[in-house]
């Protein structure tokens, strides 16, 4: 048997920009997606809770077995410490570690290029930001492109990541926010300003400043809202996120559900927040 492994994400900024060529800072957090690797007469992927696997995502997995090297048919058997469609990564994790699983000793980039595979049939048009932060692993600051512009940024924060229960597929926010795109001119200076932030957000992660950075929280999820991708459910855990000390609190990843995130002055205060929310603290970067 082989076994892949990788670990979740967050989009700290640049959610939705990304997509259109702004930067994204995102991080890996310790949750992990595994993958088993087992010879079988007849190619099987396992989802954890019984959920059935969508036929294009086994004719995904098999073409990016076909692509690693990988020959015959599999049984892939998938455990997650994240929870499915919450926005923290689960599918990139999924690809990042099933490319591991075929191909070991691949590198982070290869492992990200080939999770693409499966990105692109659960997400419809993705960034690549997902596999590529939980590929590399801390910090990155990353720009779409073939190949991406990809940066490793230092510094560490503590966040709260609190989780709204409603899961959903990134299908359901992007593909409808490129059609609203076409007829409505005040999208692409909202993308740009979310862009900005990105980049704002990065400078202010690598100083450390962390009122800054929480500053740059809460405009990117104000600009996120008027994109029109934010819910009820999530501006009850954002507030919620704020109640609780957030020195900012942002939606992350594509909204509709999924999770929040808010920003804490340390660990004590993250599991503090975590507590408050029903969420979880973790470290990213360090
Ligand atoms: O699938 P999620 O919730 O991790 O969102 C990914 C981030 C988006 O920018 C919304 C999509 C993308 O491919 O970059």
């Amino acid at each position: 048997m082989r076994r892949g492994r990788a670990p979740g994400k967050v989009l700290l900024l640049g959610e939705h920009s990304v997509v259109y060529g702004h930067p994204a800072l995102a991080a890996s957090i310790p949750r992990h997606v595994t993958v088993e690797l087992l010879p079988a007469g007849e190619t099987r992927i396992e989802l954890p809770g019984g959920i059935q696997t969508p036929f294009p995502l086994r004719e995904a997995a098999v073409a990016m077995a076909r692509e690693a090297g990988f020959e015959g048919a599999f049984h892939a058997r998938l455990q997650s410490e994240i929870p499915l469609g919450s926005g923290l990564g689960s599918s990139a994790a999924f690809g990042v570690a099933l490319a591991r699983a075929f191909k070991p000793g691949c590198s982070p980039d290869e492992a990200a290029a080939l999770a693409m595979r499966i990105e692109r049939v659960l997400h419809g048009a993705p960034s690549g930001v997902d596999p590529m932060a939980c590929a590399r692993e801390g910090v990155i600051f990353f720009i779409r492109g073939e190949p991406p512009r990809v940066e490793a940024v230092r510094g560490a924060a503590w966040i709260a990541v609190a989780l709204t229960g409603i899961a959903r597929g990134t299908h359901s926010t992007v593909l409808p926010l490129a059609e609203r795109r076409k007829a409505d001119a005040r999208i692409d200076p909202l993308l740009a300003r979310l862009g900005e932030l990105a980049r704002k957000g990065r400078q202010l992660f690598e100083r450390g400043d962390l009122p800054g950075l929480g500053a740059t929280f809460d405009d990117a999820h104000a600009g996120l809202r008027e994109l029109g991708v934010s819910c009820a459910e999530l501006e009850e855990t954002v507030a919620a996120l704020r109640k609780a000390g957030a020195l900012g609190a942002k939606l992350t990843g594509a909204g509709g559900g999924g999770a929040a995130i808010g920003l804490a002055r340390d660990e004590a205060h993250a599991r503090e927040m975590a507590a408050e929310t029903g969420g979880f603290a973790v470290e990213v970067g360090g």
